[in-house]
């Protein structure tokens, strides 16, 4: 379909730039994610795009999410979920590379190829290679009509609306609300209770007016961002659930202040990249109130003992002075928690970058969508 320019999502409506406004906007595309799809009576999700009954989804062995950038991070998180909440095992890995390593494609698998413009190149090449040695691939897609939607035939749209900034923001956080969604419905024709999954229903239904409840709280992420916008390099710090959130906040500062920002799982810290911790090197670190809570307080201990500042993001009540910087964000299930904790990262990234100057909606050397090889 032609772009109508006249539609309100091309136009900015006050914001200062398209990234801004998209990252506000997620309360609102949060919601269309869900729409129609939470059934409260069965404690499920509905997800018919994917054209999957009850018994070819209790078929599932594995599930492999594809993607290219924050895609692939993302991947990452639903195949967290999706071992979480189904007890099946998952993984993502880059569309690029697994189109290119003659992968072994193995029955019982649902691949799962995941984009917003749904014309990424490798995701479509990937799609391409899977389909012509008979993979099982659903596409989790944002454009409808794009090429990897129809590509894949079936799958789930994600509804976040168009997206005009480079760094992607709503259309990652429908990607997480959807594998949520995936992660239960998988989840609820195996061994996830129905108490179990009646939590889950209310707590994901919640979440796009707890993204609110973060976006009425940007001063905190606004303060950390002027505080290290002189910074020449940073870690992002997470475990498990914290670790592909960790990965996508660095993404993000890397793509629109270009600071030199690297992930790191946290207890791989002390394996090398400890001895580059000092008093130049923050690192923000993902501290969800969950059961690795202690570990994650720990990990900051190791770091302000090398003189590394702390900017702890959080839902849990830290020890007092713990962190130099906290940016705090309501709880909700930790199961579903990682998918609240990417906003604030999107803001800070965003304020760091402008305080810097930079032109957020269009970073040098990328592109919305990557075409070609
Ligand atoms: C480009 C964009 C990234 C995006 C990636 C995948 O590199 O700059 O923001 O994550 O492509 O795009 P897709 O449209 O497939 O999600």
């Amino acid at each position: 379909a032609a772009v109508d320019l006249a539609d309100e999502d091309y136009q900015l409506n006050g914001f200062p730039d398209f990234m801004r406004k998209e990252i506000h906007d997620q309360t609102r595309a949060g919601h269309r994610a869900l729409r129609g799809r939470l059934d409260e009576r069965f404690a499920t999700a509905r997800l018919d795009g994917l054209g999957l009954d009850a018994r070819e989804l209790r078929a599932v062995r594995r599930v492999k999410f594809l993607g290219c950038g924050s895609a692939y991070y993302a991947g990452q998180l639903g195949a967290n979920l999706v071992e979480e909440l189904a007890r099946l095992p998952a993984d993502a890995e880059p569309a690029s590379e697994f189109r290119y390593r003659n992968p072994v494609i193995e029955e019982g698998t649902l691949y799962v190829a995941v984009s917003q413009s749904g014309e990424t190149l490798d995701t479509l090449a990937a799609v391409q290679e899977l389909k012509r040695k008979g993979g099982q691939v659903v596409g989790l897609v944002n454009a409808v009509g794009s090429a990897i939607a129809r590509e894949c035939g079936s799958g789930v749209f994600l509804h976040a609306g168009p997206e005009v900034s480079v760094a992607s923001t709503k259309a990652v956080t429908n990607m997480s609300l959807s594998f949520a969604l995936l992660a239960l419905l998988l989840g609820r024709v195996r061994d996830l209770s129905m108490a179990h999954g009646r939590r889950l229903v209310a707590a994901l239904a919640a979440i796009p007016d707890r993204i609110t409840d973060v976006l009425a709280a940007e001063e905190q992420a606004i303060a950390a961002a002027e505080r290290y916008a002189g910074t020449e390099h940073m870690f992002f710090v997470g475990r498990v659930r914290g670790w592909p959130v960790a990965r996508e906040g660095a993404q993000k500062l890397k793509e629109i202040s270009y600071v030199h920002a690297e992930a790191y799982e946290a207890a791989e810290l002390k394996h090398g990249p400890l001895a580059l911790i000092d008093h130049t090197m923050p690192s923000v670190v993902i501290v969800p109130d969950d059961e690795l809570l202690a570990k994650n307080i720990g990990t900051i201990e190791q770091i302000r003992a090398r003189n590394g500042p702390v900017i702890a993001i959080t839902n849990a009540d830290l020890p007092e002075g713990l962190a130099e910087t906290v940016i705090r964000l309501p709880r909700g299930e930790p199961e579903l928690d990682p998918i609240l904790f990417t906003v604030p990262l999107q803001l800070f990234a965003y304020h760091l970058a402008t305080a810097l100057g930079r032109n957020v909606d269009k970073p040098r050397n990328l592109a919305k969508s990557v075409t070609v090889e």
